[in-house]
């Protein structure tokens, strides 16, 4: 842990304006700085720094932190490098390194890089025959193989032990490093033996662990690192590294490296690949930062099937758009690429249809479709998926598409879709509510998954607007901090957020934005300087704060007018709110 004094005065020293000005052009505008996001391509600026408050915020695609979170963003830095590099601009010494954990982390990651150099120089010698060959008999070059860094971990119980040992790295760095395990007899071992390695990469490049499969039928396929210090399986996409210097924002998720790689090969350079497990809702945050659609391109088998359903209900709720690629006559990406190649892979790509589509592309493999029952079950199924999830553009286009499939008059297909539209009227209400949270994902709220509703949204805005209040003007956390536990907290990131600023209240420390970014992850920082973008210009009073916490409290509205609101009022309250009005006075202009 550095300690809370320096970073202060770090940013103390450091001119926010003048940092990010090194990576953007900016313009002054009253008390701010804008200019063009040095995050993402846009033609107008809506990237924002804050001197008040020593933050920054883009309207345009939600990347918003302080100078340290800036640092890391930019430049693909973890928190404490980027600390160092902040240091070494403001002319201050590093805080003295007694940090065991991060000097143990350093230690792994050298040390996988030399066994990953290791496992590459074997594959070249002698021992290497079959590895190589193997490696070709999957159809990879010589240049492939290099760029994905590929090897061969000897068939031996000590080899690598040895040479890692050999290279100065100590029996507790080789167990952290989950390359050799400990024998009950207590004599260190590899993990790896006899298998072709492919190494797994961190964004910024650094080896964090293995995939080592076997060469032949046997199980297990692949053996992979544990979770170690610097590898944690649901914060990873294997070949993130290399697609994200790719200048396409459309990326294509399969399920195994080996697709992944054979992608690359043929030049689909944003193929990644989740390691070993199923998709996560961290992976696909992190993807959203990269990809503006991700293209779903699992195996055919029920497995593969599986995922892409799991795959399509996690990236629903974020902004990554997604495409699902169906492969005809291929079990996977591999596969079909070496059978028909790349262009028509390409091909595929471009007409991968949307989630709607490859549901009911699923729903028609069930039926016979040349017989009238067929086709009338098909046709119910539809009917069901479409009423439910599409918008009335698509629900009329997509009756037009299935009266052709089937036969039956798109004037009939309308008919029926509208009625079921309606019986399923509370669902469609939540489908409304959904399309209400996306809506209000523009004044950034994200519910957690399992609340809904418009009384869930209303606390989640009272919990947005105390915060705003309380970073803003610190001294009114007085008028919080013994009527408030951050239990109530409904938003798991601002109640993070106000449970830190309590205890550095209890402490008198500096709760300001730009001290909490060490404590808080990247994501709960742009939340807040979101927030506090929002809110640039308010100012708040007492009143509004205790409206916001008997808010929060009783889950209730203390005008009722807003709990009863019906969803489209709701969403026009939303939009008044968006327009950074003040929200006590729209509470008294509602009608009841
Ligand atoms: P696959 O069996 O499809 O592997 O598993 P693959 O990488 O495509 O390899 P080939 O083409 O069959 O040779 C998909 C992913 O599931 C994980 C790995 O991440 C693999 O890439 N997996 C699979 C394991 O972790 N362990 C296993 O035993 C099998
Ligand atoms: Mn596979």
């Amino acid at each position: 842990m550095i300690p809370q004094d320096y970073i202060q005065e770090l940013i103390a020293r450091t001119n926010i304006e003048e940092l990010i000005g090194g990576y953007t052009q900016l313009k002054r505008a009253g008390r701010t700085y804008k200019g063009l996001c040095p995050f993402h391509s846009e033609k107008t600026p809506s990237f924002i720094v804050y001197p008040d408050n020593q933050s920054f915020y883009c309207f345009g695609c939600g990347a918003g932190g302080d100078a340290i979170t800036f640092v890391k963003k930019i430049n693909n830095l973890d928190y404490v490098e980027s600390i160092k590099l902040l240091a070494s601009r403001a002319g201050m010494k590093m805080p003295e390194e007694d940090d065991a954990q991060g000097r143990m982390r350093s230690r792994v990651l050298a040390l996988n890089r030399d066994a990953a150099r290791f496992y590459y120089s074997c594959l070249n010698s002698e021992k290497g025959v079959d590895a190589r060959r193997y490696w070709r008999g999957r159809g990879l070059s010589d240049a492939t193989i290099r760029r994905f860094g590929l090897g061969y971990a000897p068939d031996s119980f000590r080899e690598t032990f040895y040479h890692l040992k050999g290279m100065g790295y100590t029996e507790e760095e080789l167990l952290a490093s989950g390359i050799a395990k400990k024998s009950e007899k207590g004599n260190l071992y590899d993990v790896f033996r006899n298998r072709v390695m492919v190494p797994i990469f961190d964004v910024r490049g650094n080896v964090i662990a293995f995939g080592g499969r076997n060469m032949g039928d046997e199980k297990p396929k692949y053996i992979n690192s544990p979770e170690t210090l610097v590898y944690k399986k649901s914060h990873t996409m294997f070949a993130l590294n290399v697609a994200k210097k790719s200048d396409s924002r459309r990326y294509i998720l399969c399920e195994g490296y080996l697709d992944v790689i054979s992608l690359h090969q043929a030049g689909f350079d944003t193929a990644i690949a989740a390691c070993g497990t199923a998709l996560t809702a961290d992976q696909v945050r992190m993807l959203s930062d990269y990809a503006d659609e991700v293209v779903l391109c699992y195996d055919s088998d029920e497995a593969g099937q599986k995922a892409t359903t799991r795959a399509m209900d996690l990236f629903e709720s974020s902004n990554t758009k997604v495409a699902v690629l169906t492969l005809p006559n291929a079990k996977d990406p591999d596969e079909f690429i070496k059978r028909r190649g790349a262009e028509a892979f390409a091909r595929l790509i471009e007409g991968a249809g949307n989630t709607l589509e490859y549901k009911m592309a699923k729903a028609k493999e069930q039926y016979n479709m040349s017989l009238p029952d067929g086709r009338v079950n098909y046709l119910k199924d539809c009917i069901k998926i479409l009423a439910l999830e599409a918008t009335p553009t698509e629900q009329d286009v997509y009756a037009g598409r299935l009266a052709q499939e089937t036969g039956v008059e798109k004037k009939a297909i309308a008919a029926e879709l509208e009625s079921a539209a309606k019986m399923q009227g509370k669902r469609r209400q939540r489908q409304i509510q959904r399309d209400l949270l996306k809506e209000s994902a523009a004044a950034n709220i994200r519910l957690p998954t399992g609340i809904s509703g418009g009384q869930a949204l209303g606390i989640a805005m009272a919990e947005q607007q105390l915060m705003a209040a309380i970073l803003k003007q610190p001294n009114l956390l007085n008028y919080v901090k013994d009527k408030l536990n951050p239990e109530k907290f409904i938003l798991p990131e601002l109640r993070e957020a106000f449970a830190l600023i309590l205890k550095r209240a209890e402490q008198n420390c500096s709760f300001e934005l730009a001290t909490l970014s060490g404590e808080l992850s990247d994501a709960v920082m742009a939340q807040l300087s979101c927030i506090l973008a929002q809110n640039y210009e308010m100012t708040f009073t007492e009143e509004d704060i205790q409206l916001y916490i008997d808010r929060i409290q009783t889950g209730q509205f203390q005008s009722k007018a807003v709990a009863e609101m019906q969803p489209n009022q709701l969403a026009e309250y939303l939009e008044q709110l968006k327009q950074r009005k003040r929200p006590t006075e729209h509470l008294d202009s509602i009608p009841d």
